[in-house]
């Protein structure tokens, strides 16, 4: 059994994750700032749930949770930094892309920092950060969440090469997910692929699971992960 904390588990991914692993035993660590959602998922799942309404861009108490969560859990072995937001209505833009930006990059960041030194001193663990395939191509209609999501991966990249200098067995797990009916997909337009949160769960668990370097959800984007290596930015610009 795995104690696992998972960030930005009261919907979509994080809480599908959440549900899965749950059912599977797992011992989980669960954060989010709405609370109901969070008394709900432990009330589902059963007595191996520990939860923090927590708000991850205040990095202080942040750690403080994720410490506490780790306390009550009794130990770490995975943490998945899933928390991330979309596109921020009802703001002014440059407040709504400086929050995104708080949010996707600086708190992630902060999180994995956190689990690294946990695991370092630990002699082993796993990070698993959510990215996007949008960290692949910048978008003009998207420009801080791919920039945002383009961070998370090269960090992952950086943190990978950091676990093999250290005297500790410490896996790191890029997801690249395309497409996913969730919250923060409700209203998007052209979105092609769309894969069920319940499907694209069960996939990023399995990667996990085998300690994977990169995983694609679903399988088949990796195919345009490949095209998008071999696009040139010029041919990108006129698409
Ligand atoms: N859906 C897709 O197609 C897709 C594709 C690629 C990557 N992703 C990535 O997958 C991750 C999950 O997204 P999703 O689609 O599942 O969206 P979602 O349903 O909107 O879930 C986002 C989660 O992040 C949490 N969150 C947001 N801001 C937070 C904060 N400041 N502190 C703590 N938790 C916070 C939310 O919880 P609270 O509001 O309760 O705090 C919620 O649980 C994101 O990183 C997203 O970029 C999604």
């Amino acid at each position: 059994m795995k104690k696992i904390i998972i960030t930005g588990a009261t919907s979509g991914i994080g809480r599908e994750l959440a549900l899965q692993y749950g059912e599977a035993g797992h011992i989980l660590g669960l954060i989010g700032r709405r609370t109901e959602r969070l008394e709900e998922l432990q009330s589902t799942i059963g007595e191996k749930v520990y939860i923090k309404n927590q708000d991850v861009t205040e990095h202080e108490s942040a750690e403080k949770s994720y410490q506490e969560l780790i306390d009550e859990m009794g130990g770490l072995d995975v943490m998945i930094l899933n928390a991330g937001i979309g596109r921020i209505q009802m703001m002014p833009p440059w407040r709504a892309e400086s929050k995104l930006i708080e949010v996707n990059a600086l708190a992630f960041a902060h999180g994995c920092h956190f689990a690294f030194d946990y695991f370092k001193e630990q002699g082993y663990g796993h990070i698993v950060g959510m990215s996007s395939m949008a960290s692949l191509v910048a978008h003009h209609r998207a420009t801080a969440y791919t920039a945002t999501k383009h961070f998370v991966s090269n960090y992952l990249v950086g943190y990978r090469q950091k676990a093999r200098r250290v005297d500790a067995d410490i896996a790191v797990t890029e997801i690249r997910a395309g497409y996913i009916w969730t919250e923060m997909t409700e209203r998007a337009k052209g979105m092609f692929w769309v894969a069920p949160v319940e499907k694209a769960a069960s996939q990023m668990i399995k990667g996990i699971e085998k300690r994977k370097n990169y995983l694609y959800v679903t399988k088949r984007w990796r195919l345009l992960a490949w095209v998008a290596k071999c696009v040139p930015e010029w041919l990108w610009n006129r698409l």
